[in-house]
């Protein structure tokens, strides 16, 4: 795997989605020159700072790594405070910050993989999907609020079917919830594997689940960080007896450079 480094590369597009809404978008398809990285692991994540942020950000921002082709590296955003708004704002020509390949990335089994997604989470699900040598294996749940049309998932829909539950009426998570624990079950009893990636309650019930039904299960998490290099101690979880390396049993970890990628078993997420 690449060691990280720092890459000032510059801005090809950026790609709004969902604005058949008739709704200002909140949702971008940042496309970056790409970095000189040899290699990458689907589940990874970037820090990205443009420079337009100036002395008022001084912290980059963390993004999952969507993709990365022969071409480009894509960055997928939502707009949801000042840093994400700056980048809303970039052009063609633009130079961003990026400091990458970050964390450990989500694991790649020739077993059936279910991928669970809610609302941004599908983010590294697209370069999973694209990655995977046997995309036959791979089945995906994505639950989300907004429109589909604000999320990448027609990159997705190329190699493997989506199944959508949007959550916009009384009774919608209690079906998302009900089909979570069923397709959850079903792969437990193939001995597959479960990644799951997304908001913070998405990711307790997945993991309140894997544990009940003793599925192998990943989840990603999306810590507020500010380093990115294990330095701030913002970012940590706490782990649980079972994390694999003794002298941090039941001890704060660090998501940056321990994670963001967790087995559901390793980590308490209360
Ligand atoms: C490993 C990792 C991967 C991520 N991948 C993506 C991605 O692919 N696409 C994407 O849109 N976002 C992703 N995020 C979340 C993204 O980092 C935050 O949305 C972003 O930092 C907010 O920056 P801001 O300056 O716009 O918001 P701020 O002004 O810093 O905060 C505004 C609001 O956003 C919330 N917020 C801040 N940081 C986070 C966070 N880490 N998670 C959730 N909410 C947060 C704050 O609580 C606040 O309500 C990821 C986070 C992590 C840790
Ligand atoms: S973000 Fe600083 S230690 Fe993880």
């Amino acid at each position: 795997m690449s060691q990280p480094a720092s890459s000032l590369l510059t801005v090809l597009d950026l790609v709004p989605f969902g604005q058949s809404n008739g709704l200002d978008t909140q949702f971008f398809a940042l496309r970056l020159e790409r970095p000189s990285w040899t290699a990458w692991k689907p589940g990874q994540f970037m820090m990205v700072r443009p420079t337009s942020f100036g002395l008022d950000l001084p912290w980059g921002r963390p993004f999952g790594i969507c993709h990365m082709t022969a071409q480009h590296l894509i960055c997928f955003f939502q707009v949801v405070g000042r840093g994400t708004q700056r980048m809303a704002a970039l052009k063609s020509g633009d130079k961003v910050q990026v400091w990458g390949p970050l964390g450990n990335g989500f694991a790649m089994e020739d077993k059936p993989t279910l991928l669970l997604a809610g609302g941004m989470g599908i983010v590294p699900f697209i370069g999973y999907v694209h990655e995977h040598h046997q995309p036959w294996n791979l089945t995906m749940l994505f639950g989300h609020r907004q429109p589909l049309n604000c999320y990448p998932v027609d990159s997705i829909n190329e190699r493997i079917t989506v199944d959508s539950l949007r959550e916009s009426a009384v009774g919608d998570l209690d079906n998302l919830i009900f089909s979570l624990r069923e397709r959850m079950a079903d792969v437990g009893e193939q001995n597959g594997l479960v990644l799951a990636c997304g908001p913070l309650p998405f990711l307790k019930t997945v993991q309140q689940f894997a544990l009940e039904l003793k599925v192998r299960t990943q989840l990603s998490l999306e810590n507020k960080m500010a380093c990115g290099v294990g330095a701030c101690l913002g970012c940590v979880c706490q782990s649980t007896e079972n994390y694999p390396v003794a002298a941090k049993r039941n001890w704060p970890v660090q998501v940056c450079t321990h994670g963001p990628v967790f087995w559901a078993d390793q980590i308490s997420l209360d």
